[in-house]
């Protein structure tokens, strides 16, 4: 997340500096705890001109998927993706980007459909640590207050802390209705958007988080979007809805493999030139 200290600062400042809720300061992710990245093999690191930019998540040996807040107008050019490693600096292998695209509907204004895909021009070798994660399908929902895993080099807090080592937090999910309800003053809950959080706040994604995955029962449910601020009481974190998204993802992705009809000759000539 979080698009959002910018965007509603920007977009809705007055509501924010009127705002006197209290961050919990001594906590990760935000509120969350080390992991390795064995414990979630599909979490990778985007690398924006050469530092961490924002999470994604594999769901295939060709495609990240991310938010599109993360990679709206810029060009692929731009990015590396570490896979397989803890840390965001060191360790795993880098990626070039290829290609990338993002949902139409995709606005700041809204940040309705959150969601952006990623193509490597080299395929991932899958290892210990590096692995895709399997979807939720189109129209599969989970329950309101399942437990959902979130993970991600993030803040450890509202306003700053990066920490060097992955870190995962349990949050469950919120119905549409009362998160709605959380932001009814700022911005509409749309279909493409699911909310998770703790009334109390303490538990959430934050900055450098976005783009990366929420799981639940192994399955990616949700793309880390936004929220306001970092783990507030009473304000969920939202995140792009994959059951909402599925099917534009599916024909997003055999979109990008279309563009690339060369893929196969150009990976042995990359294999020959580059040890990437
Ligand atoms: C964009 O949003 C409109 C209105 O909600 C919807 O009908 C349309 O299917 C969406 N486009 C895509 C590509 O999902």
């Amino acid at each position: 997340m979080y698009l959002y200290l910018s965007l509603i600062f920007t977009i809705f400042g007055v509501v924010v500096s009127l705002s006197t809720t209290k961050t919990k300061e001594d906590v990760r992710i935000v509120g969350g705890e080390d992991i390795d990245i064995t414990e979630a093999p599909y979490q990778v690191s985007l690398f924006k001109r050469g530092r961490h930019s924002c999470g994604g998540s594999i769901i295939a040996n060709d495609i990240i998927i991310t938010a599109a807040h993360c990679v709206v107008d810029t060009i692929p050019r731009d990015y590396l993706v570490r896979v397989g490693s803890s840390s965001t600096q060191r360790g795993g292998e880098l990626y070039p980007v290829g290609d990338l695209i993002w949902h139409s509907n995709f606005t700041y204004l809204k940040m309705d459909s959150d969601v952006a895909l990623l193509w490597l021009t080299k395929p991932i070798q899958f290892r210990e640590g590096v692995a895709p994660i399997e979807m939720l399908k189109q129209g599969q929902e989970i329950q309101d207050g399942d437990i959902a895993k979130v993970t991600g080099w993030g803040n450890l807090r509202e306003g700053g802390g990066y920490p060097s080592t992955l870190q995962m937090v349990l949050v469950p999910t919120v119905s549409s209705r009362d998160c709605s309800a959380a932001y009814s003053a700022m911005y509409s809950i749309t279909s493409t958007m699911l909310c998770a959080g703790v009334p109390e706040g303490g538990k959430d994604a934050c900055q450098g988080d976005s783009g990366g995955p929420m799981a639940y029962d192994g399955k990616l449910a949700g793309v880390v979007s936004w929220g306001l601020g970092c783990a507030r009481p009473n304000y969920p974190g939202v995140y792009a809805k994959i059951s909402a998204l599925r099917n534009w993802i599916d024909e997003s992705t055999t979109l990008l493999r279309r563009r690339h009809p060369q893929t196969l000759f150009q990976f042995k000539i990359l294999d020959k030139l580059f040890k990437l």
